[in-house]
């Protein structure tokens, strides 16, 4: 798909990308008043939609934001066919924000959200190769956070400053040099056989985080929900990030120090193959 062609969904029609648009009024663009979800499709099936669709909810919930009721699975599926994207996976992006309204923090009384959902061909694939972490010099520390908001001001500046310094991937650190999550993932250590995470507080409860503790678990692999240090993640025999749309990426390096020994480690392949199998699983039951 070129950058002009394809169609995004919004407010209940499927557009012609550049034909895409909404308000210049619209607060997700005055306010980054609104969520989003990042999603991974595989051969058409969004997996793990469910677990999007709760977690959008249930911020939604929290910031008063109406949740139109759609069928999410068919809409997704409709637009991957208009995409040409149902043979090969993808990234599916849902937004919902407050809709328009005047440029005043007070939210509207009736507010009249707007809904776009957009899909795409995938990046590149860490999974095999891993990935290089930097350790930010700032942290993620509201309780925004735990939310995905259209407010990633944070993350934009975070992924750019990796990039700045050879790195795949920006790892916040706390005030109190606690790790806490990627921009864009979150973070699991393995030591001596078990992962270490930290709790889904001050975070974004990432729906891939989930179901690695609940596959680990499953395979006998203890989790630990733990707060965690710099020296953790050095002391670790490996690392790996864990997001939708990479699902689960070795860190071989931060900060130039190789992580365990600087490959991909057999804890980490094996939790790769079993949320393979999950993935295909899923897939099956939806076919
Ligand atoms: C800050 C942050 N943490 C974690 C994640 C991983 O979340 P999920 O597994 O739900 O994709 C993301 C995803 O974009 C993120 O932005």
């Amino acid at each position: 798909m070129s950058s002009c062609s394809g169609t995004v969904f919004v407010n209940g029609r499927f557009v012609a990308r550049r034909r895409a648009a909404v308000s210049v009024f619209d607060r997700g663009f005055l306010y980054g008043d609104g969520l989003f979800e990042t999603m991974r499709s595989y051969r058409g099936v969004v997996f793990a939609l469910e677990d999007h669709i709760e977690r959008l909810r249930a911020s939604a919930n929290v910031f008063a934001l109406p949740v139109p009721k759609l069928d999410w699975a068919s809409v997704a599926r409709e637009l991957l066919r208009r995409n040409r994207l149902l043979r090969r996976d993808a990234w599916v992006r849902l937004m919902l924000t407050r809709g328009p309204g005047a440029p005043v923090l007070m939210p509207p009384g009736r507010p009249r959200p707007t809904t776009v959902l957009m899909a795409g061909p995938l990046g590149p694939d860490r999974r095999r190769r891993g990935a290089s972490a930097v350790l930010l010099p700032f942290a993620h520390e509201s309780f925004l956070a735990e939310h995905k908001s259209l407010n990633y001001l944070l993350g934009v500046f975070g992924k750019a400053f990796a990039e700045s310094h050879g790195a795949d991937e920006g790892l916040y650190v706390g005030a109190s040099g606690m790790l806490h999550e990627g921009t864009s993932s979150s973070l699991f250590l393995v030591r001596d056989g078990s992962l270490h995470t930290v709790p889904a507080k001050g975070i974004l409860p990432g729906v891939t985080r989930r179901r690695v503790i609940d596959l680990a678990v499953a395979a006998g692999i203890r989790a630990v929900e733990r707060c965690l240090r710099e020296a953790d993640l050095f002391e670790s025999d490996e690392a790996f990030l864990t997001s939708s749309l990479a699902e689960i990426v070795p860190v071989i390096r931060v900060e130039e120090r190789k992580i365990g020994s600087g490959r991909p480690g057999p804890v980490t392949r094996r939790l790769q193959r079993l949320y393979g199998d999950a993935v295909e699983r899923y897939r099956a039951d939806r076919r």
